[in-house]
Parts: C-alpha cells; structure tokens; sequence
C-alpha cells in the first residue's frame, strides 16, 4: 500500500540517538518511507482508513459497532509462537532451559540478513510508546520501528503513544529500548501488497544484557505488540530483577467493601483459565454493596515504595482479550468495553457488518463469514467442526471504557498490593482456595503452580503443566533466578501481601464442576479480603490456610457444607502425587533453584 514516491516526516524528537538509530535502521530495511508516528486521532483515523484501502480491515457497521474494525490475519499467522521465541543472553546459562536460545552474537547476524530490505516498498512507522502512565516512575519507554499500521493502531489502544512520549524521550533522562519489528514481506516493484502481509519464517528475539527486542515474520498479537510480552515482561523482568521490583504475568483488581475498604488484589493465572473474567468481575447482587473494579488484565509492574509497601501499576492502556467464550454472561464489562472504538482480529463477521464469536450469544447467527473468509452456517459448523471465530482470536479495546476501570489505573504511584493469587485448572487435588503459611511457602506455591491443558494446545488433554507463577513462556531469565528473586523481595517489604491460590475447575467423579465460578468467585475474593485484613479465622491443613464454610459469605447462594467440604479436600494421597509432580520442574532448573524452594518441599512432605 506504500508504494510511490518516498516520503519521511520530520523526526519527532530532538534526540540525536534516537534520530541516528532510525536513519541506521531505514538504511538497514530501506523502507519507502519514514513517518514518526504522533499518536493523534486524526492520524489513527487515517491509517484506519489506509488500512480498510488495503483490504486488512473491514469497517464494521457504525451504528451497531461505532469506532470498530475488523481483520483477518494470515492463518499461519494466529498466536504467539513459543518455539520461535529466543533469550539471547551472552550466556546460556542465564536464560535458564525454560526459554529458547541462540547466541546473540549469532542471532545478530540472522537478523541483520533478515532485516536487510525487509521494508521496502512499506513505510516504517517510528512508534513511540510509553508503558505505564507518561512521566510515572514506575513506567518505561520503547521505540518499536514497525512497517505494519495494523500494528500502529493496536498499539495505539494497548499503550501510550506519540508526542507526549517523544517529550518524555527528549528530556533525555529515559533509557528507551529499542523494539524493530517487520512482517518480513518486503514488496518489490510491481509487487501487489497482500491484507495480512508475514513471513513463515519468524523469529521474536530479547537481547536482555543491551535491552532490544527483534521482532520478525510476525503481525500478530503477542509476537508483534512488542510493549506487551516481549518488554513489559521478558524485557522488563530483566529489568526488574536489576532493579528491585518485579514483572509479573497478573491482573491487578480492586475489591471494595459496602463501608468503602479498597484491598488490591494481584492474580497469575496461565494463559486460557480467566484472567481477563475475573479482572472485571461482577459480584452476585446478594452480596450487596461489594463492588470488583479493574486495573489490569494481564500484566502488573510491582515495586515496593518508601515504606516497604508493594505497589503495582498495569503498563498497559487497553485490552487484547480473547474473543470465544466471552458474553454478556460470562463478562459483560468485557462487552461493553469491546462494544466501540475496538478492533477484532480472527473472529467471525456477520451479513450486517458486525461481528461473532463461539459463545458470545446462546443462538449462533444464521450465517456469517468465518475468521478464514469462508462462508459459515451452523450446520456446516455440524458437519466439519469449523470454527467462526479461531480460538485465539481477538478484541483490542481501551481500558479507559471499562465500565469497572478503578478511579486509581493511571495512579503513577500504583495502587497497593495486599494479596498474591496463584492459579491454574486443575480438575483433581486443588481445593477451591488456600492461603500459604507465609511468604517463601507462597513463593512455592507459585512457583509449582500448573494447569490441565485443554484441548485447544496440542498435546495430551488433562496433563497438567507446570507454569511457574505463569511465567513459562514470558520471563526473560533463568526461572530459578526468578524464584530467588521473588524471595528476596521479602528483604525490601515492611509487610509482605498475603499469598493464595484458587482453583474454580474442580469436578467431581463424574466430570462436573463443584464450583459455579465467575461472580460467585467473589465469595473467594470476599474471604482472601478478609484474611488479608485478619478478620477471618483459618483452618489449618497440611498445606496452608483454608476457610471453615461458615468463612465464606454463602448468602444468596445454595451451596451446602457437604459440597464445600468436598471442594475443599485436601487429599494426602492426591498431594503426595502432587509434590512428586513438582519435581519435574525443579529437576529442569535445579541448579539454579534457592534451597528455600527445596525447604518448602522437604516441610510439605512432612506435613503430608
Ligand atoms: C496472552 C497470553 O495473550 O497470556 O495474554 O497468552
Ligand atoms: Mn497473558
């Protein structure tokens, strides 16, 4: 779409290093033009609307959708690719065997032959972007030199962009780092532009010593968004670690009390378990007056203040939540978020110019057109098993309309945190909710936490993997150091948050679950709160805290002691099975893992 006359815009900046690395970078990949991205509305209206020339997004019918787009991406294109994602530490070592790698001396080499010429034709966009309020100091600068405008306008909603970044640049006090991303189809003479431009081959790579992430091949999501994954947590974990504060794979929520306590609340769950459902809860109107309100979905930075408390902000501005399964039932905050100003990526578009997903409504539409272009009905659904919408297809929306945004998300300071929660899906052996002993037992239970795979990841269903504070595939160093330094956060606390973990997915002998889930998990919330404020008892089992039934505020709700007890189990046989599991993990990392880890196991096997 960018082919003609060669056009730059006058840089932005008046930093001579940020200047010099964009000319040395267009003389790398030679793109047809340079254009600094101002981040104004004007200018996301007019890539829009180049976008919809170009055939990658469809206007979505205004009066229904007003504000919204819709694209398809290449179906090889459809998610973050784990195997093609490298730690390229100067040594091996550091990025521990959890992560990919390739030495970056090597991997520079890769890069600069891919990136040669990689955006001819295209125009670079030099994207400017905060993560984190601008100007807080808890946020962090990138620069990602992008020749996707797909790319620009999500990561308009995801993060802060443009001028008031680039003044921040200019105060030149901030380390910024360096992000180059290209789809890796550079168009040729003549050559016709296709909708979703992208390479099979791909490589996303985090140099953690020099802070730069290379992004290749990719448009979508997680591989090409690179303020999310790739710096606000492999990037940022590193500096994290350096720094003192952490990076962390959680939502931030706030639960309110009908008198008006405010207790935070920071929760990792692997990917696929509800993160985005329970950040925008709403609680069952029997429990009068409680109210959930939102910080964050996916990502908190977490830094303690002055006084030792730990506060955290969400780095990110928007959602980038998975489409199937969300509905007005199971979050209608999510809806009414994604209902304008939003942009859907691989789900269904329906004949009056809106769009589907699998579960978003009880009644599929008659018809629609599928996430691979392809006419669907219900009865072809029948028959082949197609799917409208690609299990990870996508909305990106802006936080600031969520319904139950907190009054404190762009708080620069952070809002603080009281309690951790750990959690997976796990149909056996998990009770409903637990509270570890103290804080080097939590960070034990974070760091054996695992989840079932569903049928939606290759691989055996119902296996459970182990997904370290639900990190695996996001922290950028060697996941035994990252256990040691979430022990030694305790030294920089005045008083360390409370830990739990929660399982809503466990199920009976016949397969069905115990627990309702979604807004009754506020009973859950409601007991943690009360924990954390010391004003609920504890049971004692052998593997922490649990609340007695007459803990947990059952009004409105019929559910019987029998029941909860049966949730509540904490089975010695299943749990001796469970720590033998933890040993898989540790095995991998042992030579880096902190003996506290090995103490946890030795004190639950005697508790067992
Ligand atoms: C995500 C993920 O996309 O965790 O947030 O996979
Ligand atoms: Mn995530």
């Amino acid at each position: 779409m960018n082919q003609g006359t060669s056009k730059k815009t006058k840089p932005l900046t008046t930093n001579k290093h940020l200047i010099r690395w964009v000319e040395k970078m267009a003389e790398l990949t030679k793109p047809a033009n340079i254009h600094w991205v101002d981040g104004s509305q004007q200018e996301y209206e007019r890539l829009c609307h180049e976008l919809v020339a170009a055939g990658t997004f469809v206007r979505l019918n205004q009066e229904k959708w007003p504000g919204c787009f819709y694209a398809r991406s290449d179906a090889r294109d459809v998610a973050r690719v784990e195997d093609r994602t490298f730690i390229c530490s100067l040594s091996k070592d550091n990025a521990g065997p959890t992560n990919n790698w390739i030495d970056p001396f090597e991997m520079r080499r890769k890069l600069k032959e891919l990136f040669n010429g990689a955006m001819q034709g295209r125009t670079m966009y030099v994207l400017a972007f905060s993560m984190g309020p601008v100007g807080s100091p808890m946020a962090r600068i990138g620069v990602q030199l992008t020749d996707s405008p797909y790319v620009v306008v999500n990561m308009r909603i995801m993060t802060r962009i443009g001028l008031p970044v680039l003044k921040e640049i200019d105060k030149g006090e901030a380390r910024v780092v360096p992000c180059m991303h290209s789809v890796g189809m550079p168009l040729l003479p003549g050559q016709k532009d296709v909708a979703w431009p992208c390479n099979e081959t791909k490589y996303i790579a985090h140099f953690p010593e020099t802070r730069e992430i290379w992004s290749y091949g990719s448009g979508y999501g997680g591989n090409a968004l690179l303020g999310k994954k790739c710096f606000s947590l492999r990037i940022a974990s590193n500096i994290a670690r350096d720094e003192g504060w952490m990076a962390e794979h959680m939502l931030i929520l706030g639960v309110e009390s009908p008198d008006g306590e405010k207790t935070y609340v920071a929760a990792a769950f692997p990917s696929a378990c509800g993160k985005t459902n329970l950040a925008m809860m709403v609680p069952p109107p029997a429990l009068k007056g409680w109210k959930v309100t939102t910080v964050g979905d996916d990502i908190a930075w977490i830094k303690p203040d002055a006084t030792g408390q730990l506060r955290a902000i969400n780095p990110e501005a928007g959602f980038f939540g998975v489409a199937p399964g969300t509905s007005a039932k199971t979050n209608p905050n999510a809806m009414a978020t994604l209902s304008r100003n939003a942009i859907f990526t691989n789900v269904a578009l329906t004949p009056d110019g809106g769009v589907w997903w699998e579960g978003m409504t009880d009644e599929p539409p008659a018809e629609c057109t599928d996430w691979r272009g392809q006419r669907w009905t219900p009865a072809i659904a029948a028959e082949t098993g197609a799917k409208a919408a690609h299990p990870n297809g996508r909305f990106t929306a802006p936080a600031a309309q969520c319904p139950s945004i907190d009054s404190e998300w762009e708080n620069s300071a952070g809002v603080p945190i009281s309690a951790f929660v750990f959690g997976g899906r796990r149909s056996t052996t998990m009770p409903l909710v637990y509270q570890a002993f103290n804080w080097s037992a939590g960070v034990y239970v974070g760091a054996t936490m695992g989840s079932e795979t569903t049928a939606a990841a290759t691989g055996t269903v119902g296996v459970v993997r182990r997904d370290p504070m639900a990190m695996l595939p996001f922290c950028g160093y060697h996941m035994g150091d990252y256990f040691r330094h979430w022990l030694k956060m305790q030294r920089a606390l005045g008083s360390t948050p409370r830990v739990f973990h929660v399982n809503w997915f466990r199920k009976d002998e016949n397969g069905k679950f115990l627990w309702p889930g979604f807004s009754e998990n506020m009973r859950v919330l409601k007991w943690i709160v009360d924990r954390v404020h010391g004003r609920s008892q504890g049971k004692e089992t052998p593997i922490g805290w649990t609340p007695y039934y007459e803990d947990i505020d059952w009004t409105g709700l019929d559910f019987s002691q029998e029941e909860f007890e049966k949730m509540q189990e904490v089975s010695r046989a299943a749990w001796r099975k469970e720590v033998l599991g933890h040993e898989e993990l540790f095995i991998d990392v042992h030579d880096h893992l902190p003996p506290e880890m090995i103490y946890q196991r030795e004190l639950l096997i005697c508790r067992l």
